[in-house]
């Protein structure tokens, strides 16, 4: 923390190994180290600067997924950082406490480098505790515990698979799932109760996360912050770059494991390819023989999203192909949407060739409103900034555009919209818009 109270982090973009379990090691890139890189943590209100130096040969970027900050801060494709240099951005934390991540983004390599292993959480703390954060499980890495999950394959020689199926065109799927970088993981439970901050980091793999024997467990905050209450559940379904908080419960001794479940039909019909019949283990849970006791989850949380429809000034309409938005492909010159700053709309999102996608928005957190015509099931009731977008099943979402401390509006840089799938966001499926 310098002087002025401005938290300084720094970032160093490198290559390195890792051992997957392969018969050689794994050729990856890493924040720091070999692979993944570390917690960044703020609180709310707080004024943060980074410094990230690229040493991995290529240019590249680094975005703050989920955060609200000037476009010019943001780390997408109009801030690229050459190899050898360094880029100091800085903003005010202005956002409720959430679990957010960062990974690169430069324009059409983004699945390669967040693959190769670019990518961490950054976690929002909220000290002046004014929503139940501060009475939930909250010590890092013992029973409040980040989850990176992403699947991988591996050549025979060690290196990562990076050439998707010709068959599937939603991206790489792998066959191995890393929790945190680290195969066949498992967790030494020591609480009665475990908060896991759940990052679906993958490129292209929907989970359907269940527990083995059917547990029962608690969705605690989506993307952007904690949900009003908790939400009882028995499946938890993430696609790329969505995040979840979930509280479970535990008995002394016990284990369990996390998975993805078979889920016929989830992604549209017959999206085999997609991933909707891979059965995959995610994560073992090891309860400890002796448990510490854990508060009881307090009933209600935060406060819903306050974004009214009924403020919405317009609705756009997003439909979403494997390689376009409403038909075009994404052009760094072009700016596809002009948004009045401090002005709520309407994004209709659908699926434009009958295939799954998502649907991320830079810069702001939205409320879901509805899909397929249907009220939102209860783990949509928080705030979101990524969303699965269904084949025949629209989803609709209200937005405020607020302009970000410090942001002058209409400051040149444009945000990006894009499905999260990283091989079509890639491919072209991303658009660009400004608050002014
Ligand atoms: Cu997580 Cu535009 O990205
Ligand atoms: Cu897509």
């Amino acid at each position: 923390v310098e002087g002025d109270g401005t938290r300084v982090f720094t970032l160093r973009m490198q290559r390195g190994r890792s051992d997957f379990g392969a018969s050689r090691p794994t050729p990856t890139w890493g924040f720091d180290g070999d692979y993944l890189g570390p917690t960044l943590r703020a609180e709310i209100g707080e004024k943060v600067r980074v410094e990230v130096t690229n040493a991995v040969g290529e240019t590249s970027t680094v975005h703050w997924h989920g955060m609200h900050l000037p476009p010019e801060m943001d780390g997408g494709p109009h801030q690229p950082i050459a190899h050898g240099a360094t880029w100091k951005p800085h903003w005010t934390i202005d956002q409720p406490a959430s679990t957010l991540w960062y990974h690169p983004h430069p324009h059409g390599q983004t699945a390669a480098h967040v693959r190769r292993g670019l990518a961490g959480m950054f976690l929002l703390d909220d000290p002046a505790a004014k929503t139940h954060d501060g009475t939930l499980p909250r010590t890092y890495g013992v029973d409040d515990v980040p989850l990176i999950v992403q699947d991988v394959s591996l050549e025979d020689d060690g290196r990562l698979v990076e050439t998707p199926s010709l068959l599937s065109s939603i991206g790489l799927l792998g066959d191995t799932v890393l929790v945190n970088g680290t195969p066949g993981p498992y967790v030494d439970v020591t609480a009665e109760r475990t908060r896991f901050r759940v990052l679906n980091a993958s490129s292209a793999r929907t989970y359907t996360f269940v527990f083995s024997d059917g547990r029962e467990f608690h969705q605690v905050a989506t993307d952007g912050g904690l949900v009003p209450s908790p939400v009882p559940l028995r499946d938890l379904v993430l696609s790329p770059g969505e995040r979840a908080e979930i509280v479970v419960g535990m008995t002394a001794g016990e284990r369990t494991v996390l998975r993805s479940a078979p889920t016929p039909d989830r992604l549209g019909p017959r999206n085999r390819l997609a991933g909707d019949e891979d059965h995959l283990d995610v994560l073992e849970l090891r309860a400890a023989t002796r448990l510490s006791a854990s508060a009881p989850l307090p009933r209600r949380l935060a406060p819903a999203p306050d974004v009214d429809p009924g403020d919405a000034v317009r609705t756009r309409r997003f439909s979403v192909g494997s390689q376009t938005i409403n038909g075009r492909r994404m052009d760094m010159d072009r700016i596809d949407a002009q948004v009045e700053a401090g002005s709520t709309e309407i994004w209709d999102l659908s699926s434009d060739d009958g295939g799954p996608h998502n649907f991320h928005v830079h810069d702001v957190q939205f409320r879901v409103l509805d899909v397929g015509g249907e009220k939102p099931v209860a783990a949509l009731h928080g705030w979101k900034d990524t969303v699965l977008v269904r084949p025949g099943r629209d989803v609709r979402v209200a937005v405020r555009f607020n302009l970000p401390p410090g942001a002058a509006g209409d400051d040149g840089a444009p945000y990006m919209f894009h499905c999260h799938l990283l091989r079509h966001e890639d491919s072209g499926a991303m658009g660009q818009f400004v608050v002014v």
